[in-house]
């Protein structure tokens, strides 16, 4: 597991890749167009905190990339809370650099693994938040299972797991053995939805607003999937929310995940 290590390369600051072809070597057309690196970043972002995350949840960003959503997380959590996984290192070393510089990024404390084997218990410890977005759009069968397996074992009741896929337009399902990008891949709901059963998962597909029209389910252990209808009309900021947070012992958020471990 590995801390910081920023980046040397130059010049990350004198341009913000418009020119860039998506999948180039540059940390924002890597991880797609780089003229929605903005609002891709902030949609994952907005998601996470209707599902509730607070500044105290533990986060792993699963292909977390050059940090096109990770760093308005990064920003947002304490110390310590921000967890992610990416094969490649150099995109996540000039993510840190650009949006942070090397003071804010250590203060920040985010933890990564360099891996493309979804080892989730790398990190040793279980997490109140998952997201992988744009992973499931790129991804064969075969490790969308394995994310979902190795998922399963950092996940605790309270766990939301949030992804995107691409859905399928004819009815059929990719069924080649690479991962394709800048290609696409496409899926049938009903095949996420196996997936994450054969993985001894429960989902719920549901709609949120995507500049790309990729498609969200939300995945949990079994039988504790939250009321999302609820969520996503806002409740986690209501003055409702506020007043049950208050009749309970202490109003300060939690991290259900805190002292988990997980091997
Ligand atoms: C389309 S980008 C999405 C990045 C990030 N999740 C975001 O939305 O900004 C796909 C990312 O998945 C990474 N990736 C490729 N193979 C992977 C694997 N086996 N496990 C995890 N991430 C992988 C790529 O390097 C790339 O950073």
């Amino acid at each position: 597991m590995s801390k910081l290590i920023l980046s040397e390369k130059q010049g990350l600051h004198e341009q913000f890749g418009e020119k860039e072809e998506i999948g180039g070597n540059h940390y924002r057309s890597w991880v797609g167009p780089p003229n929605y690196y903005d609002l891709i970043g902030a949609t994952q972002f907005n998601l996470l905190t209707l599902f509730g995350m607070r500044e105290t949840s533990t986060l792993l960003d699963i292909g977390c990339g050059s940090l096109r959503g990770g760093r308005f997380s990064i920003m947002y959590l304490r110390p310590g809370k921000y967890f992610g996984l990416e094969p490649e290192e150099w995109a996540v070393q000039d993510g840190l650099q650009s949006h942070f510089g090397k003071e804010f990024a250590e203060r920040k404390q985010p933890t990564f693994v360099y891996d493309s084997n979804y080892t989730f218990t790398k990190f040793e410890r279980k997490f109140d938040y998952l997201m992988a977005h744009s992973i499931f759009t790129h991804a064969p069968e075969k490790q969308i299972r394995l994310c979902l397996s190795e998922a399963a074992k950092v996940m605790a009741p309270e766990t939301i797991f949030l992804a995107t896929f691409f859905e399928s337009l004819d009815g059929t399902d990719y069924t080649g053995e690479e991962w394709l990008y800048p290609d696409i891949v496409r899926f049938r709901k009903s095949t996420i939805t196996s997936f994450v059963e054969g993985a001894g998962l429960e989902c719920q597909h549901f709609d949120w607003a995507h500049p790309f029209n990729q498609k969200w389910v939300a995945v949990t252990l079994k039988g504790n999937m939250p009321d999302v209808k609820k969520l996503l009309g806002g409740y986690i900021y209501s003055y409702e929310a506020a007043l049950e947070r208050r009749a309970n012992a202490t109003t300060w958020p939690t991290s259900p995940t805190d002292n988990a471990t997980a091997k």
